[in-house]
C-alpha cells in the first residue's frame, strides 16, 4: 500500500509515520513536507534509515498544484493522510496569510488531485478548535456547530468544509478526524508543554496567558496516531470522528506539573497578557470513534507527561536544532509585548 503522508517532518505526522511502519509492514510512505520552521527531517531520520526501501521524502508545498500533480503521477497512491498545516494559534493571530494558503488551498489542491487520480482513501486531520469554545460543562460532539474563533481554527474549519463538499458534491470518500490537544515526543517547542518544560529547565519565567484557568483535553500523540489509523482503515466515507484523551486539565495544572517534574518553584509562573480570542475550554466526546472504530486512548495524562518530559530531557540536541533562527525571531516578537 502506498500512502502519501503530508507534513511528515512535523510533530504528529512524524509520529504517525513511525506508527505506520509498525501497523503495516508492507507500507510504502511518501512524505511530502515544505520544511517550514516547524518541519524537521531529524524527526523521521530513524525511520527513514530503517525503512529506506519503503520511504521517499519530497520537499514541496501541498498548495503547489504542479508539484503535487507530478507526485501523484509518479506514485499511484492508495491513500492520503493530510497532516500538513500551519498549526500555531499565536502565529495565526500575528499573520494569518500562510494559514490560508497551506490549510485551505493546500487541502483543496490535494482533494482535487485525489479525485482526479482516483485515490481510494483520503483522511483529513482536523482539530477540536473548529467547534470554538465550551463553557464549564458539556463536550464537543460531531454535531456541535462549527464556530471557529482564531484565524488558525477558521482555516481548519474551512478545509473541513471543502472535504465535506468533495463528499457531498462529487461523492469523493473523505474521512475527517477532529482531535484535541496533542503532546508527546517531537512537538515543536512553541506549544504549551515543550515550551514550558524548556523554560522551567532553564529556570526562566513561564508565561501563562491570563489567569491560566483555560482547559484543554490532552491526548498523547500515539493515541492520536492510532485514532487516525483506525479512521483511515475503518472509517465510513463522508463522516467526521472526534478523537480525545479524556484528560481535561487547566493550563495552571499542566504548568505546575512541569515545574514539579523539574524540581523548580511555582514562583517562576508569570501571568501575562491573555491571548486575544482565547478559547476557554475544550473537551471531546469521542463515543462515535469508540463505537465505530474501536478507538480508546491508552495513555493517562500523568504517565504520558512523564514519558514526554523524559524524552525532552534526553533529546536536548533535537531541541537545540529546531529552536534556531525563525523560531527565536517569532518568540521575541510575540512574548516581548506580553508583560
Ligand atoms: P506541526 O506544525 O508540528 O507540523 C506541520 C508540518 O507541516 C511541518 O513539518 C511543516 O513543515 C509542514 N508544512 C507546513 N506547510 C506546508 C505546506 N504548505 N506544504 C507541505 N508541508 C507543509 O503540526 P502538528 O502539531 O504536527 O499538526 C499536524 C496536524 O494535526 C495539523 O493539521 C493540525 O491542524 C492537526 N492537529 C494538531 C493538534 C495539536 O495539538 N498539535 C491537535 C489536533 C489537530
Ligand atoms: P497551545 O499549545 O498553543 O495550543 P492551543 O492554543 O492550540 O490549544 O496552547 C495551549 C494552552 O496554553 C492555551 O490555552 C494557551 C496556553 N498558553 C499559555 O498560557 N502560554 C503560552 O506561552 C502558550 C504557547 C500557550
Amino acid at each position: 500500500m502506498r500512502i502519501l503522508v503530508t507534513g511528515g517532518c512535523g510533530f504528529i505526522a512524524s509520529n504517525f509515520i513511525r506508527f505506520l511502519y509498525k501497523a503495516m509492514p508492507d507500507v510504502f510512505v511518501v512524505n511530502v513536507d515544505l520544511l517550514t520552521y516547524a518541519g524537521n527531517p531529524a524527526s523521521v531520520r530513524d525511520v527513514a534509515e530503517k525503512y529506506a526501501g519503503a520511504y521517499a521524502f519530497v520537499q514541496a508545498d501541498i498548495a503547489d498544484k504542479d508539484a503535487m500533480q507530478a507526485l501523484f503521477k509518479q506514485y499511484s497512491f492508495d491513500a492520503i493522510v493530510n497532516f500538513a498545516a500551519e498549526s500555531h494559534v499565536d502565529r495565526s493571530i500575528h499573520d494569518p496569510t500562510p494559514f490560508l494558503r497551506t490549510n485551505i488551498t493546500g487541502t483543496q489542491t490535494l482533494l482535487t488531485l485525489a479525485k482526479a487520480f482516483d485515490v481510494a482513501k483520503f483522511l483529513h486531520v482536523s482539530t477540536d478548535e473548529v467547534y470554538g469554545t465550551l463553557g464549564p460543562t458539556g463536550k464537543f460532539t460531531e454535531s456541535t456547530p462549527i464556530a471557529p474563533n482564531s484565524p488558525y481554527s477558521a482555516s481548519k474549519a474551512s478545509a473541513d468544509l471543502f472535504c465535506r463538499a468533495w463528499y457531498e458534491t462529487y461523492g469523493y470518500p473523505v474521512v475527517i478526524t477532529r482531535c484535541s490537544n496533542n503532546y508527546g515526543p517531537y512537538q515543536f517547542p512553541e506549544k504549551l508543554i515543550p515550551l514550558m518544560y524548556i523554560k522551567a529547565r532553564n529556570a526562566e519565567a513561564l508565561p501563562v496567558y491570563g489567569d491560566g484557568t483555560n482547559v484543554r483535553d490532552w491526548i498523547h500523540v500515539e493515541d492520536h496516531c492510532n485514532g487516525v489509523w483506525l479512521a483511515l482503515t475503518r472509517g465510513t466515507p463522508g463522516k467526521v470522528y472526534n478523537l480525545g484523551g479524556d484528560a481535561e486539565r487547566t493550563n495552571m495544572q499542566v504548568v505546575t506539573s512541569i515545574l514539579d517534574y523539574c524540581n523548580k518553584p511555582h514562583s517562576l509562573i508569570r501571568h501575562v497578557t491573555d491571548r486575544p480570542g482565547h478559547d476557554k475550554r475544550y473537551a471531546m466526546d469521542f463515543s462515535l470513534a469508540q463505537k465505530e472504530l474501536g478507538f480508546v486512548p491508552a495513555w493517562t495524562f500523568e504517565k504520558g507527561l512523564e514519558q514526554t518530559l523524559n524524552w525532552y530531557a534526553n533529546n536536548q540536541q533535537w531541541v537545540g536544532d529546531v529552536t534556531s533562527g525563525a523560531y527565536r525571531e517569532f518568540a521575541k516578537l510575540w512574548y516581548g509585548g506580553r508583560q
